[in-house]
């Protein structure tokens, strides 16, 4: 099975060099290398700065990444990606979230289709719907306008718009909140149903394939609520859906003029600029909407066009496996120097490790190399007071990606801004501390007491990229998102698996279904179940038992 040949990475020259080298790069200190020249890894497109320059790497290594970027045909399937050909080889399906930010008169043909077109039928739908959602014209049952959206999906039908709804406070119009359920717990439902009015609200069920338990429960659930307090003749006015699945969707009585659709080439964690970003163009309206696209878009196309070592997703997707395979660091911490980008590591998590959490290649051999690194995050200065501790004298490395912008938002006042320049200080410091800590010499030259010096010299030498926003404005999210997700393309290509499927979370599907049937009909002796699963699951029919 598969489009393109897939190789063994570790065959090709350039890695068996970056191995040789890694042994021998004891030399390699952060804090030395920045005497020398750095700007070969400061990077920058469209207004926004990535520096590299902190990274555990000299001017040979660079060079041996990109001869590794080429020897594994990195950009021959980008190429690929953009002209449409299936690269989802396990799903026989082509990969075009970056039609989705397309201009209109671009063209794309899948299977004959030209898929631009229907972007662009779909944005406009969209964009007349959130219009008539945010000028009062669309109503609900009873004539009252929209006051609050509530976005029923989970992970990509989720973590996206989730994210960029805080994310984008700042252009958010006055007069609709948005909501977020996903957890099939009940109580996440119900925090929301709390604090909103039947007459005023509009569900946005949010799936790709319409089939997801946890939305389909909640969906039902809130379908229930507004039926209870409006009758079932409300729904219409109170319901819509996002989905690939349009026969589902009018299965679970939504109307097919109320359905947004997107295409089985969006993968789910790759779905925020389809109509999964409904509510987001509810929240900031369609211009701001079409100008966190021409964000996307701009890193689009400098990733399909940009030369290798000048390109963004490229170098920040090499220097990810230089860091991975080579000097053995196993995790990522994504620390925004952002209150607004509080959801960014939550929405990376899925985006990186739904999609290079694989053990096998394209062609199914399995992987004799690591793939896909643990990322995990919060917000600048928080995390500082928290898990900094490890990051600066634990015994693991920790490379770090440090995400802050030079402004406050528009309109703060001096004291906002003093407070920003304190949340600047602290991302660089950090950024500072982590590459170059500080050594034993000047501990003591700080006249630390002799019994207390080991305990505060920092080794540093922890890889950091600092990424410099002017300001987060939608164009400069859009940006910032696909430059994660093609350095996420970048990384899946040199380790040759498919980034855009996700076998393994089906498994744990099929258990829990099973266990809900057990949980029904008090069954404890399941033959589908191990041991251990079987006494959990005794001891909570027991507990369930004993009543409330
Ligand atoms: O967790 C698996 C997954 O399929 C994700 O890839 C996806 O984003 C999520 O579930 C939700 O899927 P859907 O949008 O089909 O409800």
């Amino acid at each position: 099975m598969g489009h393109s040949t897939t190789i063994d990475p570790t065959t090709c020259g350039a890695w068996r060099r970056l191995d040789e080298h890694a042994a021998t790069c004891s030399d390699l200190v952060i804090g030395s290398l920045l005497h020398q020249d750095r700007d070969f890894l400061r990077l920058h497109h469209a207004g926004v700065g990535f520096d590299f320059s902190r990274q555990r790497v000299d001017s040979e290594t660079f060079q041996a990444l990109m001869d590794l970027a080429v020897e594994a045909g990195v950009e021959d399937h980008r190429d690929a990606m953009f002209e449409g050909a299936a690269i989802n080889t396990t799903e026989g399906r082509s990969v075009l979230h970056v039609a989705l930010r397309s201009a209109p008169t671009s063209t794309l043909e899948v299977d004959g289709v030209d898929v631009i077109a229907d972007v662009h039928r779909v944005l406009d739908a969209m964009s007349d719907f959130a219009d008539s959602v945010r000028d009062g014209r669309h109503r609900g049952a009873t004539g009252r306008s929209i006051t609050d959206v509530v976005n029923i999906g989970i992970g990509g039908s989720d973590l996206g718009p989730a994210m960029a709804y805080r994310a984008l406070r700042a252009y958010r119009s006055p007069g609709i909140t948005c909501h977020f359920v996903s957890n099939v717990d009940p109580a996440d439902l119900a925090e929301v149903l709390d604090t909103v009015d039947p007459e005023t609200t509009l569900f946005i069920i949010a799936s790709k394939t319409f089939t997801t338990q946890e939305t389909m429960a909640n969906a039902q659930a809130a379908r229930h609520w507004l039926v209870e307090a409006l009758g079932a003749d409300a729904v219409p006015a109170h319901f819509v859906a996002v989905s690939t699945a349009l026969d589902a969707v009018a299965k679970f009585g939504i109307d097919s003029t109320n359905v947004f659709g997107f295409w089985d080439w969006v993968g789910g964690r790759y779905s925020m600029t389809s109509a999964v970003g409904l509510s987001t163009m509810i929240a900031i309206g369609p211009d701001n909407y079409r100008s966190m696209l021409d964000g996307f878009a701009a890193m689009d196309e400098h990733f399909r066009t940009a030369p290798a070592p000048r390109n963004v997703p490229i170098v920040m997707g090499m220097l990810a496996i230089w860091n991975r395979n080579f000097l053995d660091i196993p995790t990522t911490a994504v620390l925004p120097y952002s209150h607004h980008l509080g959801r960014f590591p939550a929405y990376l998590q899925q985006l990186t490790m739904e999609s290079n959490g694989k053990s096998v290649r394209r062609d199914g051999a399995a992987v004799s190399y690591r793939t896909g690194g643990i990322y995990w995050g919060e917000p600048g200065t928080n995390g500082q007071h928290s898990f900094y501790q490890l990051l600066h004298q634990g015994t693991d490395d920790v490379a770090s990606d440090i995400i802050v912008a030079a402004k406050p938002d528009p309109g703060s006042d001096d004291d906002a801004r003093h407070r920003h320049d304190m949340l600047v200080a602290n991302a660089l410091a950090q950024a500072s501390v982590l590459a170059c800590g500080i050594t034993e010499d000047e501990v003591r030259a700080a006249g630390t007491p002799d019994g207390l010096v080991p305990h505060k010299v920092m080794a540093g030498n922890h890889p950091v990229s600092v990424i410099l926003l002017d300001t987060l404005t939608p164009f400069t999210l859009g940006l910032l998102i696909a430059a994660y997700e093609h350095s996420v393309f970048v990384q899946g290509a040199v380790w040759q698996i498919n980034p855009f499927d996700q076998w393994g979370v089906e498994l744990g599907k099929k258990v829990a279904s099973g266990i809900l049937d057990d949980l029904a009909s008090g069954r404890f002796d399941d033959p589908n179940l191990d041991a251990a699963t079987l006494n959990t699951l005794e001891e909570v029919l027991r507990l369930q038992a004993s009543g409330d």
